[in-house]
């Protein structure tokens, strides 16, 4: 049987108008996950800005944004560079007035063992995963903290935080180092009214997959029964975790990272399936220097 099915696309447990008058940044939010995101929080009242470095994945969370009625805006921002994202912060305090909401959900990602990755390999994923879920939060850190206004961030992780990531090295340690960063922040920053939460999607296969992360064996065969849940999770679901988490009725949960994945993290057993090396699981030859 399994967990249960969620409501449609398009319900919601919080109240309409809960995000009225109120500014969202979605940082990749024109393709899966963010996608899903800026929409809920656009169906929910609020202006949402969604920021990425290609057109067309703009182009795409704009229009989802506009689809539900709710003002969208569209800013090109690469978040490794700390001046694109003060530019983009500038862009959307101009049109928009500075955001109410960050939603730290852009990555990148690719399966590698760890004896194949180069430095540079290494190096995009932290910058894009840790360093630029860095830039972007305290750059809206910094202009609340002047502004005397309250905020709310959410950073977008993943389970392998908390358990190490086999084939996934470079993201599962950018992904832990920014778990950690939530919590540190949200000691700091609580004085001003700010606080900063962690949200773990676990399987959520959506159409926008890169066509790395489509590599990953066993993704897309049989993804239902991968999980004790007997279901994958639904983009909109993670879109109701996160204007849950953002909005007034989680005014006081700062510091937590909520995992939806229907407890398969928890999964592990004394007696696991027999192992087979990763570089094996990942089907590549024998390493060769
Ligand atoms: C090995 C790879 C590689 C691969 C890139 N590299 N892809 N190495 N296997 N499949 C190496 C390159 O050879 C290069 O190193 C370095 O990484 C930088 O590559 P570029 O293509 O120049 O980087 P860039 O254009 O900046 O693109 C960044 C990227 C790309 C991360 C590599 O995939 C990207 O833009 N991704 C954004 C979307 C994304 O990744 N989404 C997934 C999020 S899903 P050298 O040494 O040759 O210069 C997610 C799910 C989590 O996180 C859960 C999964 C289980
Ligand atoms: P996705 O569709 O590949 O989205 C990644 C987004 O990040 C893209 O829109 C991309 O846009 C943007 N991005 C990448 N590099 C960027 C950069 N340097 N600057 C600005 N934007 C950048 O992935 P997804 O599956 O929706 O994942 C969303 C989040 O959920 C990620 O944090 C991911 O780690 C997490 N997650 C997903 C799953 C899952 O099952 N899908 C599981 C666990 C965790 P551009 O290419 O236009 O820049």
């Amino acid at each position: 049987m399994g967990l249960p099915q969620p409501p449609d696309l398009g319900a919601s447990a919080l109240p309409p108008g809960t995000y009225s008058g109120q500014v969202v940044v979605v940082t990749g939010g024109g393709t899966g996950l963010g996608k899903a995101i800026a929409t809920e929080f656009a169906r929910l009242g609020a202006a949402v800005a969604i920021w990425s470095r290609k057109e067309e994945h703009r182009a795409a969370g704009l229009a989802a944004v506009e689809a539900t009625g709710a003002r969208g805006m569209a800013t090109e921002c690469d978040i490794r560079k700390p001046e694109a994202v003060a530019g983009a912060f500038d862009a959307v305090e101009k049109e928009l007035g500075l955001p109410d909401v960050l939603v730290n959900n852009a990555a990148g990602n690719f399966p590698a063992p760890a004896e194949d990755l180069s430095p540079n390999g290494w190096r995009v994923v932290v910058d894009i995963v840790l360093n630029g879920t860095f830039y972007c939060s305290r750059e809206f850190g910094r202009r609340h903290i002047a502004a005397g206004t309250p905020g709310s961030i959410i950073n977008v992780g993943a389970s392998y935080s908390w358990t190490g990531g086999p084939g996934f090295s470079h993201s599962a340690a950018s992904k832990a180092g920014v778990k950690n960063m939530t919590e540190t922040l949200a000691v700091e920053w609580g004085p001003y009214g700010i606080r900063i939460n962690g949200l773990v999607p676990g399987l959520f296969p959506h159409e926008d997959e890169t066509a790395d992360i489509r590599s990953t064996p066993g993704r897309g065969v049989n993804e239902d029964m991968r999980a004790p849940a007997g279901r994958v999770g639904y983009p909109r679901e993670l879109g109701w975790a996160a204007t849950y988490l953002a909005s007034p009725y989680a005014a006081y949960v700062s510091g937590h990272t909520m995992v939806v994945d229907g407890a398969n993290w928890q999964r592990r057993a004394m007696t696991n399936p027999e192992f087979t090396p990763i570089r094996d699981q990942m089907g590549k030859g024998p390493f060769e220097m």
